[in-house]
C-alpha cells in the first residue's frame, strides 16, 4: 500500500460510516445473515462511540492527496472492563470487539494496524491484558491475532446461541523503565533536584539527552517543577519533563496543565523478545549488495548520515559525546560506495536499546530500514541480551509499522511536556 492508513477514534462524522462498514464488512464474509438481530447492533456505531472507545482507519480518497479528504475503511472497538460492551473483560482488562475492514480495502494492512492501535491504547490506559473472542470461521482475523503476539486462552472460551467462541488474550511486555533508557542514551550530565528528579543537560540535542524525570513525588510538587525550570534556565535552554503513566507523573501532568504547559511529542516504548522467532515478510525486498559495517564508536559517516536525518545543525562532538556513553554498536550500510542508513545498539543489563534507525531519503522504501532493523537485532542476541527496546514518536507510521512486522509490541508510553511558547516569558 504506497499510504498508510490513519488511526484515530472516530470523529462525529466518521461514526454512521463505522456503523455501515461493520455490518456490511460482516454480511460479505457470511458471518451474519440479512436478518440477524445483530447487524443491528453492528450498525449501531453511534452507541458504540458513547460507551466505548471507537478506532477507525481511513485513507485518503485520492492517494495523490495524502492530506485531502479522508474514507472510512476499518474500524474496531475498545471496551475496558465494565463497560456495556465488555462481554468477557475481567478486572483490568481491555476487551476488543467488532473488528472489521471493508472488503474493498483488504489485504493492506488496516486490521493490524487497527489491532496495533489497540494494543497501544491498551498500554496508554494502564490495561493489564487485552482479551478478545473470535469464531473458528474467522481465519484471516486469527492469523492476524497470532501475529501481534495474541494467544488462546481456551480455559475462557464461551457459548453464545450455541455459537462456540475462542478466547485469545495479550499481556503487554514488561517495559524497560525510564533508569534503562537513560543508560542507554546517557545525557552528557545529569542534575538532581532536591526532591531527586533527574535533570539531563546535552546541550540541548535531543529530548531524549535533555529533559527531567520525576522519579519521587516531593511534598511541593510546584517547587520542584520551579527548581527544574530554574536548573534549565541557568543553562540557557527551554525546560522539559518526559511524564508517562505513574501516579507521580499524573500529578505533574495536572500541574503542568494548569501552568499551560503543552505536550511537545507522545513517545512510543516497543519491546521485543529476542528469544522468539523474528518473523520476515515473505514479500520482504532483498537489498541488493548492501553493505553493514559495525562501530563500537561511531563514525563522521554515521553521525552524518544520522544527524543529517535528525537534526543537520546538531553539533556532532555533542552527539559523539552523548553516543559514546555507555556500550553500543554502531551500523552503518553502504550501497555502491555511499551511505545510505544507520542504526545504534545500546547495551543495559540484559536489554539492548535499538535508536537512530535512519534511511537517507532517496533510498527508502527498497529495504534498508528492515535490513538495518534485523542486524541490530542479530547484533543483540550475538551480544547476549534477552530483549530489546525502542523509542518511537507516536505519529511515526512509518517506523511503527516496520517495527511491529518484526515483532515489537508495544509496551509504554510518555510525553514531553514543555511551557507554551513565551510562557515563561
Ligand atoms: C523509518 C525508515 C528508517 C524506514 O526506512 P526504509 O528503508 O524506507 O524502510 P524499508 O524499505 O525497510 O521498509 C520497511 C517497511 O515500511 C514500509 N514503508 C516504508 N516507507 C513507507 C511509506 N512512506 N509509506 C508506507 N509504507 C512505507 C515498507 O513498505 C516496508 O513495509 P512492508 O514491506 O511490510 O510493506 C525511514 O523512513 C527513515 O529514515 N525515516 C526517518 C527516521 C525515522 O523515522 N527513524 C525511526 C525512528 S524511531
Amino acid at each position: 500500500m504506497s499510504v498508510l492508513p490513519r488511526i484515530g477514534v472516530a470523529t462525529p462524522e466518521q461514526v454512521a460510516d463505522a456503523g455501515a462498514l461493520t455490518a456490511e464488512a460482516y454480511l460479505a464474509d457470511r458471518l451474519l445473515d440479512r436478518d440477524d438481530e445483530y447487524e443491528v447492533e453492528l450498525r449501531d456505531a453511534e452507541r458504540r462511540a458513547r460507551e466505548a472507545t471507537l478506532l477507525v482507519a481511513s485513507v485518503p480518497v485520492d492517494p495523490a492527496a495524502p492530506d485531502g479528504r479522508h474514507a472510512v475503511v476499518g474500524t474496531i472497538t475498545l471496551a475496558p472492563y465494565g463497560s456495556s460492551y465488555a462481554e468477557i473483560a475481567e478486572p483490568g482488562e481491555l476487551e476488543l470487539r467488532m473488528l472489521a475492514v471493508a472488503p474493498e480495502a483488504r489485504g493492506a494492512g488496516v486490521a493490524e494496524a487497527l489491532v496495533v492501535a489497540a494494543q497501544r491504547e491498551a498500554v496508554v490506559l494502564g490495561a493489564r491484558r487485552v482479551v478478545l473472542s473470535t469464531l473458528d470461521s474467522m481465519r484471516t482475523a486469527q492469523r492476524l491475532y497470532a501475529r501481534l503476539g495474541f494467544t488462546p486462552a481456551a480455559e475462557r472460551d464461551w457459548a453464545h446461541e450455541e455459537i462456540r467462541l475462542r478466547v485469545l488474550t495479550w499481556t503487554p511486555p514488561t517495559a524497560p523503565g525510564v533508569l534503562t533508557e537513560m543508560a542507554c542514551w546517557p545525557p552528557l550530565r545529569v542534575l538532581t533536584t532536591r526532591g531527586g528528579w533527574r535533570v539531563g543537560v546535552s546541550q540541548g540535542l535531543t529530548r531524549r539527552a535533555n529533559s527531567a524525570v520525576p522519579l519521587t513525588e516531593p511534598a511541593d510538587l510546584a517547587a520542584a517543577v520551579a527548581e527544574v525550570v530554574a536548573i534549565y534556565a541557568a543553562e540557557r535552554q527551554r525546560p522539559v519533563l518526559r511524564l508517562g503513566g505513574s501516579d507521580v507523573d499524573r500529578r505533574v501532568g495536572e500541574l503542568l496543565d494548569a501552568q499551560d504547559w503543552v505536550t511537545a511529542s507522545v513517545t512510543d516504548v516497543l519491546v521485543a523478545d529476542l528469544h522468539a522467532p523474528v518473523r520476515t515478510e515473505p514479500t520482504a525486498p532483498a537489498p541488493p549488495s548492501l553493505e553493514l559495517a559495525v562501530h563500537h564508536v561511531p563514525d563522521d559517516a554515521w553521525l552524518e548520515t544520522y544527524l543529517g536525518v535528525k537534526s543537520a545543525s546538531a553539533d556532532r562532538e555533542v552527539a559523539r559525546a552523548i553516543l559514546a556513553g555507555g556500550t553500543a554498536q554502531h551500523v552503518v550500510a553502504r550501497h555502491a560506495g555511499a551511505v545510505v542508513g544507520v542504526i545504534r545498539v545500546a547495551y543495559e543489563g540484559d536489554w539492548a536499546a535499538l535508536s537512530c534507525l535512519a534511511v537517507d531519503p532517496l533510498a527508502r522504501r527498497a529495504g534498508i530500514g528492515r535490513a538495518l532493523t534485523l542486524h541490530a537485532l542479530a547484533l543483540a542476541r550475538e551480544h547476549g541480551a534477552a530483549r530489546a527496546f525502542l523509542q518511537v514518536e507516536a505519529h511515526n507510521v512509518v517506523a511503527a509499522r516496520l517495527y511491529a512486522r518484526l515483532g515489537f509490541r508495544p509496551a509504554d508510553s510518555y510525553r514531553y511536556r514543555e511551557p507554551r511558547v513565551g510562557a515563561l516569558g
